[in-house]
């Protein structure tokens, strides 16, 4: 693993060889230092060729060791690039299928460069929070022209090798090669063999009106990436492309790089990113346990949630049997779909052939002979445990042996359901978020039983349907809804003691999240909430919470449903309008409790909101419900509109410090009017405050 040496005639071929994208970690780094070196004293030897084994030229940094010494260590990768620059011998790059970050900076460190058709080329390090730190943003320019090149970096998005050599005037690619290309860069290499080497680096760059550009581009940008200071930091340096001589150009872009490096947005989304990467890592299924073929699938219940579980597997190519248990639920179901699909070609998302192949892998049926042979069934019908026995038993009965049984439930006991059956080992929880074609959120809920092989199924199954998909263990509420039970009586407190619901939801819209509780009960419907309260509080009588919701729905207030909810709204529109009827009602229900309102600020607002999902999601991670914290984090980015530049609750949790939350709980314990029981920190919180640790 590292970098290959080899020689074709007179051209020494180095192949970068790092599985699976050739990432330049630091013996890739070396072996390939140590053949530039190799042919540049080979005097047999006249020109170099760098390409990459395998299913890249190099996918940039290798992101194993992220955050190491490792990442930083001689020779770094600006060392490697000066000695590519300054390379006595002509130098080419071979360029094939992905040359992103790193990869890209290393081809541009080279002589010439030339590509294959197809090629993905990219900077993605803005979408990590950062510019791109070896010279991306200094020789990009001198090769796309500023605008071409600020638009590249400030996106981080992919573009196709052919569509950047057709730009006028580009001087990135020297050809495109649609043949053999191993052998064209030899070609080149053997023909400018002691010739006078172009380097990027003394191509001249400029911008005919560079100051206003450089305004512009800096309005947009700033409009467009609210929270995260990394695109505009991008802008800068490629204006330092333009005005500073190259080397200090180089200096201020590391300058920019390393702080940003320290900022907490980096830290977040660099935390998200290998949280996603994480979260399909179960710590007792290895990577190489067996899957079993899923091709065909069936799904039980044909209203909200199943048509949006539907559409996934028909967007992926995957056909799908619906079954109800009457033709005019199934008709429907299937309305629904089109509907959601024309919507799609109306906005010319979608085109219209893509629509017929995608309704023509869905068929209908009444009854269960039609499914048996379904690989695997998602049941998603209405939420009640007799309803689940009788589906379940009659899966039981009717399925395939080895077929996969998931239930989508949201609040039962995935255990029990699995009892119904004789083979509990095949059923899985698979937890969907509304719309379910639309969110990225995928709870996998492993029961007792739960086959391991069943869990790496799914798993993969959750990555071809495009979802971030997340193991939980069996409780009451999985993952997320747990924790935002705890989130909705902070939300119920802070109103009896002195809030508008507007207040609230401000307050932590301010601070980021997409929605407050208020507005997102309103457009959920506040009669579930009230239904689980009715059922839960029941069945803990202990538990405190505010009745303010359940006085709000018993004045039919359910939400944007009804027009009426904790705020108003006119007819067809989705606006929220502060409701004087709910704070009156909100005023007459803390004069029962005999609460003297008091002003909350919005630091006690987030902070308390915020920290009750830490504070359960402690408990979540030490109960084993998730296996790593990260997991948590992810659930709260992909489902419940947590705001990515925040990395979730757990990184905000370790970001504000440990030992800050667990005295922030202490206070919040104090006030008469919250739940004191509930703010005693979850024993782990305590454990790693006191030892000074954090959760990721
Ligand atoms: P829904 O009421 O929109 O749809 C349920 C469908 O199941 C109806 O079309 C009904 O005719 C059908 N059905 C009922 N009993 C059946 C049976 N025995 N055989 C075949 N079909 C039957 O309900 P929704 O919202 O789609 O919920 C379905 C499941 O998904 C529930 O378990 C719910 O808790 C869960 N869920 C709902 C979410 C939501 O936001 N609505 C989110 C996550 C999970």
């Amino acid at each position: 693993m590292g970098a290959k040496y080899e020689l074709r005639g007179k051209v020494a071929v180095i192949t970068l060889d790092n599985p699976p994208v050739n990432g330049l970690g630091w013996d890739t780094r070396r072996e390939f230092a140590d053949g530039i070196d190799r042919a540049m004293a080979d005097p047999a030897v006249v020109g170099v060729v760098v390409t990459g084994a395998g299913r890249a030229f190099s996918g940039g940094a290798d992101i194993k060791e992220f955050g190491s010494p490792k990442a930083a260590a001689e020779p770094n990768l600006l060392s490697l690039i000066r000695q590519v620059e300054d390379a006595p011998k002509p130098v080419v790059a071979a360029i094939h299928t992905v040359c992103m970050g790193g990869g890209l900076e290393l081809a541009l460190g080279c002589h010439y460069r030339i590509a294959a058709p197809g090629t993905s080329v990219a900077l993605p390090e803005v979408k990590i929070g950062l510019v791109p730190g070896a010279g991306g943003t200094q020789r990009l320019p001198r090769v796309l022209g500023v605008e071409t090149a600020t638009n590249f970096i400030v996106s981080g998005e992919p573009v196709k090798a052919e569509k950047l050599a057709a730009l006028p005037g580009q001087k990135l690619f020297d050809a495109i090669e649609a043949g053999d290309l191993l052998a064209a860069a030899c070609k080149l290499a053997a023909e400018k063999a002691g010739q006078p080497l172009p380097r990027v680096r003394d191509l001249k760059v400029s911008h005919p009106n560079a100051d206003g550009y450089f305004g512009f581009a800096r309005n947009t940008v700033k409009a467009m990436s609210k929270n995260f200071p990394a695109p505009l930091k991008c802008v800068d340096a490629v204006e330092a492309s333009v005005k500073r001589k190259f080397d200090d150009g180089l200096a201020y872009e590391r300058e920019i790089f390393l702080g940003l490096m320290l900022t907490p947005e980096c830290k977040a989304l660099r935390h998200a990113f290998f949280g996603e990467r994480a979260a399909s890592k179960i710590p007792d299924v290895p990577e190489d346990t067996p899957q079993r073929k899923i091709e065909k699938l069936a799904v039980i219940g044909a209203g909200t949630m199943g048509g949006g579980i539907t559409m996934n597997f028909l967007n992926a190519g995957l056909p799908v049997v619906m079954l109800e248990m009457t033709q005019d639920a199934l008709d429907r179901g299937l309305a629904t779909i089109r509907k959601n699909y024309e919507a799609q070609v109306k906005k010319g998302k979608l085109a219209q052939d893509k629509l017929d192949a995608r309704m023509a892998l869905l068929s209908t049926t009444l009854n269960y002979a039609d499914i048996a042979q379904a690989d695997m069934v998602i049941e998603a019908v209405f939420e009640e445990m007799g309803v689940k026995e009788k589906v379940f038993k009659t899966l039981d009965e009717v399925m395939k042996p080895g077929a996969i049984l998931a239930t989508n439930t949201s609040t039962l006991d995935v255990n029990k359901i699995a009892a119904f059956t004789k083979r509990p080992q095949d059923v899985v929880g698979t937890h969907f978020f509304s719309p379910a074609n639309v969110m990225k959120l995928l709870e996998v809920v492993r029961g007792e039983k739960t086959a391991k092989d069943v869990l790496a199924t799914v798993m993969a199954l959750a990555k071809k349907i495009r979802k971030t998909a997340v193991v939980s263990g069996v409780c009451d509420g999985f993952i997320g809804n747990r924790m935002i039970e705890q989130y909705s009586r902070q939300a119920g407190f802070l109103l009896e003691e002195g809030c508008t619901p507007e207040q609230v939801d401000k307050a932590i819209e301010r601070w980021g999240m997409a929605m407050g509780p208020f507005r997102m009960g309103d457009l959920a419907g506040n009669d579930i909430g009230w239904a689980i309260r009715k059922r839960r509080y029941l069945e803990k009588p202990n538990m405190r919470y505010s009745q303010t919701a359940d006085r709000l729905c018993e004045l039919g207030r359910y939400g944007q449903k009804t027009g009426a909810g904790w705020y108003d709204y006119q007819a067809g529109r989705r606006d929220a309008i502060p409701s004087q009827v709910v704070v009156e009602m909100i005023e007459r229900h803390r004069a029962e409790l005999g609460i003297t309102p008091r002003k909350i600020g919005d630091e006690e607002i987030v902070h308390r909101l915020v920290y009750s999902l830490v504070n359960e999601a402690a408990k979540i991670l030490e109960e084993g419900i998730a296996s790593k914290a990260s997991d948590i984090d992810m659930v709260y980015l992909t489902g419940y509109g947590f705001p990515l530049f925040r990395g979730g609750p757990m990184c905000y949790a370790d970001q504000q410090g440990l030992f800050n939350v667990v005295h922030a709980m202490k206070k919040f314990a104090a006030n008469p009017h919250d739940d004191a029981a509930f703010w005693q920190p979850a024993p782990l919180l305590a454990r790693l405050a006191a030892e000074g640790k954090s959760f990721t």
